[in-house]
């Protein structure tokens, strides 16, 4: 027996539920974990869930078939199959209009008349909307020197979660009720006003739409004509989540819950203030579904990593960045380039003293090794631990803290990428790369469940 399969029957939990979770900080390979789980599961089950709880237009999770490939942002990637429904839940902030341009966008690469997959919305997700995207930018525009994340995705993510801290968020179901035009009314006159605080008129600033030159919010009458458009189609996917996912849970359909950003990027464990605002761990989805599923009874919890680096989109200082000479050819080798922004990503060595702070805080059971082709001639460099000063030190998630610690580093021996590629089995894999997977699943108290070395569904191992 694999150790999938036992993973997705533990005792005590809900057999056949697994978590797909960021490890690090994020774009290790969550969509196409997510795919390929999908794909499992639907050899065996007439149907299978696929739920995001959680980050909206600013995730990027790239999955392919057939030599085609996209890169979705709010969708969840079990849409490419037959008998899958992708549920967008509660703890998600969704852009209408940006949704329904990624569903067009999937047709198109993939030339369906329609989705493959069933999507549903759920009515209580927060609205991410171009006002949100506005805001943030004017309130970059004006922390420039010393406060506040510089390194934001520009999708109004933090600001649609901080309404519902200031308690007037607008959802889902808001834009599909009667009353539409004055909430969101309501809504655009809030923002203008908190814009012109920051000394800017938001009918001016442009913000970032999928896949199009940037956009003129422009007027209220403008902000809420766009939104008008998406009305009607929009009514085909949304609806009340919790009797739903309440008699899924307790049917034995699988569950895969697809988790955006990692955990470094969560705004308690990561390094403040370059996080995003949603709950990046497995309790997210407690929150998301209401409750109805506890999230300490999913048997399966992956961590995804990148095997052999580390990639990061923003401004963090790292405490393990690799030389630029090395880094320079891993990022163009692996295209590290961000899948929402385009940004040449930091590139990093793996460092087990916050890998073992992540799983830990993040529930993390199992590990599902991305990447394991992006190996060169030389060992691999692994962070085993801190030092500040003569003293041993720790992760802490804590920006100045961690600008004062120095990598303690471990090599192990490289394996050859062409011989891993011609593998079936994990019986084939070669020992270095063997002996690697069972020291960073030692030293994270976690167990190995899969390993991937390229981009295609059959480029990966089960072990
Ligand atoms: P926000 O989520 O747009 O507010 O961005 C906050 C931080 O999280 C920035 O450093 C972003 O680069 C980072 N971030 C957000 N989403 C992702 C993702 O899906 N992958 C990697 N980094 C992300």
């Amino acid at each position: 027996m694999t150790n999938l399969e036992k993973s997705l029957r533990k005792k005590g939990r809900r057999a056949n539920s697994v978590a797909v979770i960021g490890a690090i900080f994020g774009d290790e390979g969550k969509g196409r974990i997510t795919d390929e789980l999908t794909d499992y599961f639907l050899k065996k089950y007439k149907k299978v869930i696929v739920y995001r709880d959680n980050g909206g237009s600013n995730a990027g999770h790239t999955i392919s078939m057939n030599g085609k490939k996209i890169g979705l942002h709010q969708i969840g990637s079990g849409i490419l199959h037959k008998g899958c429904v992708v549920v967008l839940g509660k703890g998600m902030a969704i852009h209408p209009i940006d949704l329904l341009d990624e569903i067009e966008e999937v047709k198109r690469v993939f030339e369906f008349q329609k989705l493959p997959a069933k999507l549903m919305i759920d009515e209580m997700a927060v609205l991410n909307l171009d006002t949100h995207r506005a805001f943030e930018f004017a309130l970059k525009n004006r922390n420039q020197k010393t406060l506040g994340s510089q390194a934001a995705t520009g999708r109004g993510i933090s600001p649609s979660y901080a309404d519902v801290i200031f308690r007037f968020p607008v959802r889902m179901r808001d834009l599909l009720s009667e009353d539409w035009r004055n909430i969101l009314g309501e809504h655009y006159d809030l923002y203008k006003e908190l814009i012109k605080g920051l000394s800017m008129d938001c009918s001016t600033l442009k913000v970032k739409r999928f896949n199009r030159e940037d956009i003129q919010l422009g007027n209220k009458r403008k902000f809420l004509n766009n939104l008008e458009k998406t009305r009607d189609i929009l009514r085909e996917y949304v609806s009340p989540m919790y009797e739903y996912i309440r008699r899924e849970w307790k049917s034995d359909t699988p569950f895969i819950f697809e988790k955006a950003q990692a955990i470094g990027l969560d705004s308690r464990w990561g390094v403040y203030p370059d996080v995003t605002a949603s709950n990046c761990c497995l309790d997210g989805i407690t929150f998301s579904t209401e409750g109805v599923i506890d999230a300490k009874d999913i048997s399966a919890r992956f961590g995804v990593i990148k095997s052999t680096y580390t990639s990061s989109v923003g401004k963090r200082q790292i405490p393990t960045f690799m030389e630029e000479k090395y880094a320079q050819v891993l990022r163009d080798d692996a295209h590290e380039y961000g899948t929402t922004t385009g940004r040449p990503r930091d590139i990093a060595y793996l460092d087990l003293e916050m890998l073992k702070y992540f799983c830990k805080v993040g529930c993390i059971e199992e590990l599902v090794f991305t990447h394991m082709d992006i190996i060169y001639k030389r060992d691999v460099k692994v962070c085993v631990g801190y030092r500040r000063g003569k003293e041993k030190a720790y992760y802490r998630p804590d920006q100045k803290h961690l600008e004062n610690v120095k990598a303690i580093y471990k090599k192990l021996k490289y394996w050859d990428k062409a011989r891993l590629k011609t593998c079936k089995t994990y019986l084939d894999v070669q020992k270095e790369a063997k002996d690697f997977i069972q020291f960073i699943s030692k030293e994270t108290d976690t167990t190995p469940v899969m390993i991937t070395y390229g981009p295609d569904r059959s480029d990966t191992i089960l072990v």
